[in-house]
């Protein structure tokens, strides 16, 4: 095992084969000596920067009906909302005086929010907030509308992958959404020009070691700017409801793993490992992630937008100077950073 990761490491790469023996062993594996290699090699790229950005839910409607996710359409418990224009700004302003250089508009997949609406929203926080990095989670949308928002001023777009086998993405996922349709909206993202992100759920229903295998040859081939893991976790109002949820031990190995291979991809500690631990975030940096995500949704909606059980937890992420978790990291020695943080994987 020891050489397989010295392998991955020199080489930043590995034969599916022994990605797959190396998820099936991986009780194996010295975690402590793993994350401090992923230390290092973000270290080399980064520094000790932790990157921050501002992540607002602008509209939990979603036309489509994954079976795992709190906001599908099927789910008729949900209260739905729609951010305005000046509530979006309010929280682009909330961001900004944080400190925050990059805001993330995230939502379900909601006709409502039309190319032309989108692009006046993207313009409007170009206009206000000049050097702001905007970046884009909506989903599935034909090429000329990526182009648009491009045109308008976004210039990073996130769109995980889920899973890269077909079959299991059709285990996850109604029939009209395919792996090949998700994985051609990544292909025209990074085309159009885009700082990309993909990304898949650890531990998601029927995961298998094969399944982790593709996942991790997939994201060396498409080296996109940004990685995007997390456990996956029950939500109650859903089909997978009663299905077991992912670890934060797997999602923090995955993360190392993930560092050694595509060194300078830029990979956030993300909400859902907070909300299976309390230190879940403070791990996952210190297992190689260098990003946090500080939701600046206002409080009312953010209940709302519930992919997963236990996001309540998200109530303590708050944005003053002194929020607890960036106090911890400042004393490991790492810095909060009020910068666009660019991937430098490009
Ligand atoms: N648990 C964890 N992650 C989830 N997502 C959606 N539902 C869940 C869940 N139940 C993730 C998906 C999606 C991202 C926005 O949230 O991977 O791409």
């Amino acid at each position: 095992m020891r050489n397989l990761i010295r392998k991955l490491d020199e080489k930043s790469t590995l034969e599916k084969e022994e990605w797959i023996w190396l998820f099936e062993h991986r009780d194996l594996i010295d975690r402590e000596e793993l994350f401090a290699l992923a230390r290092a090699r973000t270290y080399e790229h980064y520094e000790h920067k932790i990157f921050v950005r501002g992540l607002i839910e602008f509209t939990n409607y979603c036309r489509n009906n994954c079976y795992y996710c709190g906001i599908r359409s099927g789910n008729q418990l949900v209260s739905r909302f729609r951010l305005t224009t000046e509530e979006i700004l309010d929280c682009c302003q909330l961001s900004y005086e944080a400190g925050f250089r990059t805001v993330v508009l995230q939502g379900g997949e909601d006709a409502f929010f039309t190319k032309e609406r989108l692009c006046e929203i993207i313009e409007a926080i170009r206009r206000k907030f000049p050097e702001v990095a905007i970046t884009l989670s909506i989903g599935e949308r034909p090429r000329e509308d990526y182009e648009a928002f491009f045109l308008a001023g976004a210039e990073r777009f996130l769109l995980r992958h889920e899973t890269y086998s077909p079959s299991h993405y059709a285990r996850l996922h109604p029939e009209n959404l395919s792996a090949k349709a998700r994985q051609k909206c990544l292909t025209d993202l990074k085309e159009i020009g885009y700082q990309a992100g993909s990304g898949f759920m650890v531990g998601s229903p029927y995961q298998t070691p094969e399944n982790l295998a593709e996942d991790f040859l997939y994201l060396k081939e498409l080296d996109p700017q940004m990685i995007g893991i997390g456990p996956f976790i029950a939500h109650k109002d859903t089909p997978f409801g009663a299905m077991t949820s992912g670890t934060v031990a797997d999602t923090l190995l995955c993360i190392a793993l993930l560092r050694l291979m595509l060194p300078k991809v830029l990979l956030p500690s993300t909400t859902s490992l907070g909300a299976l631990a309390l230190d879940g975030r403070k791990k996952g940096v210190l297992a190689g992630a260098n990003v946090l995500m500080q939701n600046v949704t206002p409080s009312a909606q953010r209940l709302n937008y519930t992919l997963y059980n236990n996001k309540e937890r998200a109530k303590d992420i708050d944005l003053s100077p002194d929020n607890p978790l960036f106090k911890e990291l400042e004393q490991l020695g790492y810095a909060i950073v009020s910068e666009r943080g660019d991937s430098k994987n490009v």
